[in-house]
Parts: structure tokens; C-alpha cells; sequence
């Protein structure tokens, strides 16, 4: 058997708890995948005492005791944020880590930064989780490597696909917007949520991957959910539409134009018939053809499955 590969875990909230679940309660199935045991060493949190059903890691608030940590091959990042987690990424590789995480909007605005700390350390950077959760698109879109893209359409932010779910069944955009709160699946601050920032941010990592070059998400125009009334859904649905919250990126001969924003979809559409926190993304290409892929875009679990996977993959190969 090959030797443990550890893991440090940077972030506890309902992301990180849910890694921390995952790795405590099916070792023996992440052993076998990976090929050698895989341990979680350490998370930390901002306040440690907080109650967490985090599978009974020790829990500490010195981030730097896990990235000095010699036990500890790879971090997880799931802080999310710009500050402080970019600086915790390049320690982390800065000090021979490889970097995982669910981090899109540090991901999308640093994407430069970033992978050149990884190539000066040999290192990986794996991001899965980032767009879409546990649907593997950023796996999908490097192996349309040698496809050119036309366009890239889908729903990429759960909480949006999920409040427009809710006008559909006549609730209130507040309502619905405070019940994404409570179950896990908006932002800190929702207004990266409603706003179109997180879905400008993993457009713009999908972008940047199938351009082999950094898209920034300022580039992306936005315009915001909040103008979307239960009045706008109830006229689009007595047209035989609805409304969803669209990520759409058209790859033209001179130029990429990208935005997200709501849209009517037809109600018998993918994209349509998307409830709850599911993600559409939808490629078209030339030598691929259509690619459609959906699932679970936001959750614990299914982003903790997401990461889990590029953690898995890097031990796999890792010496
Ligand atoms: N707030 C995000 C969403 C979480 O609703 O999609 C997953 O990235």
C-alpha cells in the first residue's frame, strides 16, 4: 500500500463540514479509489468552538499550522472570497501543497496568479468544484480541447435556478430568496447570487478553459434577477415560457461575448424544467457537436463529491 496522503482542510461551513463528513465516514471507498488511504489531518475554522457536524477533525483557527504541516499534501480551500484565500493558495503551493478548491470567484478573477504559483511549484491546482458542483464540467470542457466552441448556454448558479423554481410555483421572489439561505445553497452574501456575479464567475472560468487564455469576469456582462417579479413568470408561463437565469457565452470569429442575466426559456426545456439547485450547461462545438450536462449545482454534498474527486485524482498520481 502507498503511503497516507493527507489532507488540510481550510474552511468549515457547510462546504468544508460536508468534506470533513465525507472523508471521516467512507474511507474505505476513497482509499480504494485513490489507491492509498487518504486522512484528513486538520480543518481550520474561524471560530473552532462553533458546533459542527464535521466528522470529529481537530479543528483549530491557525491556518498556518495546517499549511506548515508536513503531514499535509494537499489543501482543500473552501473559505471561498478573494481575502484571505488567495494569499492561503499561494502559501499553500508556495510551501509544496497542491490546492483544491470550490473557490470560483478567486478562481475567475486570479486565474493567472494562480496557475503560475502551481507551475513554479510543480504542483496542482484542481477547481471541479467551482463550476457546477458535482457535475464535471471543467473535466468535460479540457477534453473539448481540440473542439473549437460556437457557445456555452446553461444555468450555472443553483440559487438562481432555484428562486426561479419557486416564482413558478407562485412564491414570492423574498420567500424563495430566504429559504436558499436556510438550506445552504446561497452565497455568504446573496447578492453574488442574484446579482449574476457567481454565474459571471464560472462562465468565466468555462471560458477561459476553452480559450486556453484568462476571460475575466468583469467581461462578462450582468444584469440582476431582483427586476423578476411573480408577475413576469405568470405572463412568460401563460405564453407557454418561463423565466430562468441564463449564463451564455457566444465564441464569434473576432470576439467572445459573454453575459448572464433571466431569460425565457421554453417551459418544456432542460433548462425550463430545472427546479430546485440544478445546473444546465449545454457546449456547442464543431467537432464535438452538443454536449448537454446537468445536475446538482450547489450543496454540500454534491460540491464535498466535486472536490473529492480532484483530491482523489491528485493522490492517485502523486508520489
Ligand atoms: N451559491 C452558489 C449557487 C453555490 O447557488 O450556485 C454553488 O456554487
Amino acid at each position: 500500500m502507498r503511503a497516507t496522503f493527507g489532507v488540510g482542510l481550510l474552511g468549515l461551513g457547510t462546504v468544508g463540514s460536508a468534506v470533513a463528513r465525507a472523508m471521516t465516514t467512507r474511507t474505505k471507498r476513497l482509499e480504494a479509489m485513490a489507491g492509498r488511504p487518504l486522512r484528513l489531518v486538520a480543518a481550520a475554522a474561524r471560530d473552532p468552538k462553533k458546533q459542527r457536524d464535521a466528522g470529529g477533525v481537530t479543528v483549530t483557527q491557525d491556518v498556518f499550522a495546517i499549511l506548515d504541516d508536513p503531514d499535509v499534501h494537499v489543501v482543500v480551500e473552501v473559505i471561498g472570497g478573494t481575502s484571505p484565500a488567495r494569499d492561503l493558495q499561494l502559501a499553500a503551493f508556495e510551501r509544496g501543497k497542491h490546492v483544491v478548491t470550490a473557490n470560483k470567484e478567486l478562481v475567475a478573477k486570479e486565474w493567472k496568479a494562480l496557475h503560475e504559483a502551481a507551475r513554479l511549484a510543480k504542483r496542482e491546482l484542481r477547481f471541479e468544484a467551482a463550476v457546477a458542483a458535482a457535475v464535471p464540467v471543467i473535466a468535460a470542457t479540457r477534453q473539448l480541447a481540440a473542439s473549437r466552441p460556437r457557445v456555452v448556454r446553461g444555468l450555472l448558479n443553483g440559487t438562481t435556478t432555484f428562486i426561479c423554481s419557486q416564482l413558478d410555483r407562485g412564491r414570492s421572489f423574498d420567500e424563495a430568496l430566504a429559504e436558499a439561505i436556510r438550506l445552504g445553497y446561497a452565497e455568504a452574501d446573496p447578492t453574488a447570487d442574484v446579482d449574476g456575479y457567481d454565474s459571471a464567475y464560472k462562465l468565466s472560468i468555462l471560458i477561459s478553459l476553452l480559450e486556453g487564455r484568462h476571460f475575466h469576469p468583469d467581461d462578462v456582462r450582468r444584469t440582476s434577477l431582483r427586476g423578476t417579479t411573480l408577475a413576469d413568470v405568470e405572463s412568460a408561463r401563460a405564453r407557454g415560457v418561463t423565466i430562468r437565469y441564463l449564463a451564455t457565452a457566444d465564441f464569434g470569429e473576432k470576439a467572445t461575448r459573454a453575459r448572464v442575466g433571466p431569460e425565457e426559456v421554453a417551459l418544456d426545456s432542460l433548462e425550463g424544467q430545472a427546479a430546485g439547485t440544478t445546473n444546465v450547461v449545454r457546449f456547442e462545438t464543431d467537432l464535438a457537436g452538443t454536449l448537454v450536462f446537468s445536475g446538482p449545482g450547489a450543496g454540500g454534498d454534491a460540491t464535498a463529491s466535486a472536490i473529492l474527486g480532484d483530491v482523489i485524482a491528485i493522490a492517485r498520481s502523486a508520489r
